[in-house]
């Protein structure tokens, strides 16, 4: 038996501060949880996707946690394939790797796989697309009768792989061949994803949904008109891996200001076209 205590969507920034102290709240939570592995899961910073302050910041108050640290890229971290101002180029995935570490990354524990991917570049066609479609089939290939979690960003969809097009939330449609040969595997247990700033837990044939709830914000009617299910609170998620299954579960940050990113997105991500978590 393992855990790990999954944080996400903290957007840190010294120039915008609103979400720091939040951050600040979870980090204290962390070493009561006794985690052997902590992951985030990407949206580390309000825009390292353009401001290199906000990804050297966002390391700092990352450093000196209580376990091992492995980071998965957010869309403001290193950009988004939906948007034509900031796309997920080689030159932003670098810089997030040079603060962060790497974007695509796996890890053995006893009886499982972990899995980090960048969900920015999932079914892009680009070169970081193409390695980790390589990646994923190498870590199927040797795989033998571990069990698989994998974390991302961006879930790679929200309630059912045949869904049509969720817009700016999930994985589009069209890009899931890429992770099919994942989320079709029978050892996959748990996908665990941030983004949506909401959490909630669904299933998956045998696999856990886990969306993590954000340290940094909610989001209010105005931003996520449909929540699908999913609760609108800030906190960590913790996972306990057993032999063929993960107990998941929601906690509370203790301190942490219920912030809701409709009351200053216009401060925060202007002009904000769409919706910005
Ligand atoms: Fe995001
Ligand atoms: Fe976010």
């Amino acid at each position: 038996m393992f855990s790990i205590v999954q944080v996400s969507d903290s957007h840190l920034s010294p120039r915008l501060t609103h979400f720091n102290a939040n951050w600040e709240a979870a980090r204290a939570l962390l070493p009561r949880l006794s985690p052997d592995l902590i992951v985030h899961t990407g949206d580390v910073t309000l825009d390292g996707a353009d401001a290199e302050a906000d990804c050297a910041m966002a390391a700092e108050r990352l450093a000196g946690l209580p376990a091992p640290l492995r980071v998965v890229p957010g869309n403001h971290d290193v950009g988004d394939p939906g948007s034509a101002a900031q796309p997920p180029t080689a030159a932003r995935i670098a810089r997030h790797e040079r603060h962060f570490g790497p974007p695509l990354w796996t890890e053995d524990r006893p009886g499982w796989r972990l899995i980090g991917l960048n969900s920015q570049v999932i079914g892009t066609g680009g070169d970081a697309d193409r390695a980790q479609r390589t990646a994923i089939a190498e870590a199927l290939a040797t795989l033998g009768e571990r069990r698989i979690a994998v974390f991302l960003h961006k879930p790679m969809l929200l309630d059912a792989i045949e869904e049509g097009p969720v817009g700016y939330w999930a994985v589009p449609p069209e890009a899931r061949d890429a992770v099919r040969p994942l989320l079709g595997h029978r050892n996959l247990r748990l996908v665990a994803s941030g983004h949506l700033h909401l959490w909630r837990l669904a299933s998956h044939g045998p696999a856990t949904l886990a969306w993590a709830p954000a340290t940094s914000f909610t989001l209010g009617t105005r931003l996520m008109p449909e929540p699908r299910g999913a609760e609108r609170q800030l906190g960590v998620m913790r996972h306990v891996f057993r032999a063929d299954c993960v107990e998941t579960e929601f906690l509370r940050i203790p301190g942490a200001e219920p912030l809701v990113l409709d009351d200053m997105v216009d401060e925060i991500y202007p002009p904000a076209p769409a919706a910005a978590s």
